[in-house]
């Protein structure tokens, strides 16, 4: 397992901490509204999908889930919500989508465009357009950098991935890859994989949705 998922799987317990910052509620409740509605009577396909934070808040309204990550840890938190019972919890690699037939018409990966390495995304996400139907809709939501808010960048390196080092409640020490890409970086990336990219800017976060090519 690489060094990402072995951390998400050692913070799966603490990770929702992260939905307490004070600051950030504002934001949660407009990105909440708008994930909620984007996949109203969709079959949706999750990557990366964490405790199921947000797969609980759409699944109740969209038709179909679909929620795929990497570690049994935060699957087993994930299965725990509300609306689990809606969704089929797949374990597996985001760089490695399983067969799924491309039945599903729309796609999110939240928080997870922040940990691809810049060499490594546009094969992800060409990869990403393929696993669902053609013309499905895509989205991703991530941090933007906040002063006194984000967690400050350690490093960059020569390709321009910048780093965090963050640490756990056992205290132990991680260097985290997390971008922060700006708008026009991520419209043009978008672009390369389908149509009709935009991205709504809110203080905290960043929100990307375009169409898979036909
Ligand atoms: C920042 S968390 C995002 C979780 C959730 N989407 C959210 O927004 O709350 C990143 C997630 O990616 C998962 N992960 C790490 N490497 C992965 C990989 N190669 N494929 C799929 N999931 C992976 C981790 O287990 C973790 O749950």
């Amino acid at each position: 397992m690489d060094k990402l998922a072995a951390y998400y799987a050692k913070r799966a317990a603490e990770y929702e901490r992260i939905y307490a910052k004070p600051e950030r509620q504002a934001d949660l409740r407009t990105l909440e509204a708008r994930i909620r509605k984007m996949f109203t009577g969709r079959k949706v396909l999750e990557l990366a999908c964490g405790t199921g934070y947000w797969t609980d808040i759409f699944a109740a309204q969209a038709a179909q889930v679909t929620a795929l990550d990497m570690n049994e840890e935060v699957l087993e938190i994930a299965r725990s919500k509300k609306n689990a019972g809606k969704v089929r919890f797949l374990r597996g690699s985001a760089y490695e989508i399983p067969d799924l037939g491309r039945v599903h018409d729309a796609l999110l990966a939240g928080h997870w465009w922040s940990h691809v390495p810049l060499d490594r995304l546009d094969a992800f996400l060409e990869s990403a357009t393929r696993a669902v139907a053609p013309g499905a809709l895509m989205a991703f939501f991530d941090n933007r950098y906040v002063d006194g808010s984000s967690t400050p960048v350690s490093r960059r390196d020569a390709q321009g991935n910048s780093y965090q080092a963050r640490t756990l409640d056992d205290g132990s020490a991680h260097e985290v890859l997390k971008n922060f890409p700006g708008e026009g970086e991520l419209i043009r990336c978008a672009s390369r994989h389908g149509w009709g990219a935009n991205v709504e800017l809110l203080p905290h976060y960043w929100l990307l949705t375009w169409w898979a090519p036909k």
